[in-house]
């Protein structure tokens, strides 16, 4: 059977293989436990991020949410080479992990053979929430959700990030085990990993 109308998911993505998401929970929560320690001298401590996050579900990468069929362009995503790659295993680097007081979140730098499977408009979409996004490359809003604050819907992550990417770039406030630390005003930190992290994660799609 095709990828038809009536079978469109919720979302297509790339979805971590479960040691991948072993190992990128584990760098994560090092990172918010450094990032507690470097805020307790430099701002003043406030509840442990890793409460203060709640995290769920298993570690995916967005590529395209598709409302089961009901958001624009959902059906023509679905055609090639989207349902020729459909199960198929990528390598992922996350190159990043950033924090803001609405979600926890990891970057991902997609290569140009990853980049067919964005789709064109991703970007754009957020112009309107982030103004300047959509001048930014293909693919710049690749990320995996890690955790949200109480109330906040995953897809604020997506949004966060583009709002941290078309800022200025800033030096680096401190160097960590796991990178340079970045900060970017209104509680917006960025951790540029030393050594990117592979991921591997299977080209795939969530139906609720
Ligand atoms: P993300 O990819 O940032 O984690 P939900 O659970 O809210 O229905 O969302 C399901 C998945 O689809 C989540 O992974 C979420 O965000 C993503 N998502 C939800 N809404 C959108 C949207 N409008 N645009 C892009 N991605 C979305």
């Amino acid at each position: 059977r095709q990828l038809d109308e009536v079978c469109l998911p919720l979302f297509f993505g790339w979805f971590l293989l479960t040691p991948a998401q072993d190992q990128l929970r584990s760098t994560g929560s090092d990172f918010l436990t450094a990032l507690d320690g470097f805020k307790k001298n430099a701002v003043g401590q406030e509840i442990p991020l890793e409460q203060y996050f709640k995290g769920k579900r298993s570690l995916h990468c967005t590529t395209k949410f598709c409302d089961y069929g009901k958001a624009e362009g959902a059906k023509e995503y679905a055609e090639k080479p989207v349902s020729e790659l459909y199960g198929s295993v990528f390598d992922l680097a996350v190159s990043a992990l950033f924090v803001t007081p609405r979600t926890f979140g990891a970057r991902v730098s997609l290569t140009d053979e990853q980049l067919v499977l964005w789709p064109a408009d991703a970007e754009k979409e957020a112009e309107s929430s982030v103004p300047g996004a959509g001048s930014l490359p293909l693919g710049s809003r690749a990320h995996i959700t890690l955790g949200c604050a109480d109330g906040v819907e995953p897809v604020q992550t997506g949004l966060d990030l583009l709002e941290i990417l078309v800022l200025p770039e800033v030096e680096p406030v401190t160097d960590l085990e796991l990178g340079s630390l970045r900060f970017y005003g209104e509680g917006r930190w960025m951790l540029e990993l030393k050594e990117p992290m592979c991921a591997a994660a299977c080209f795939s799609s969530f139906y609720k």
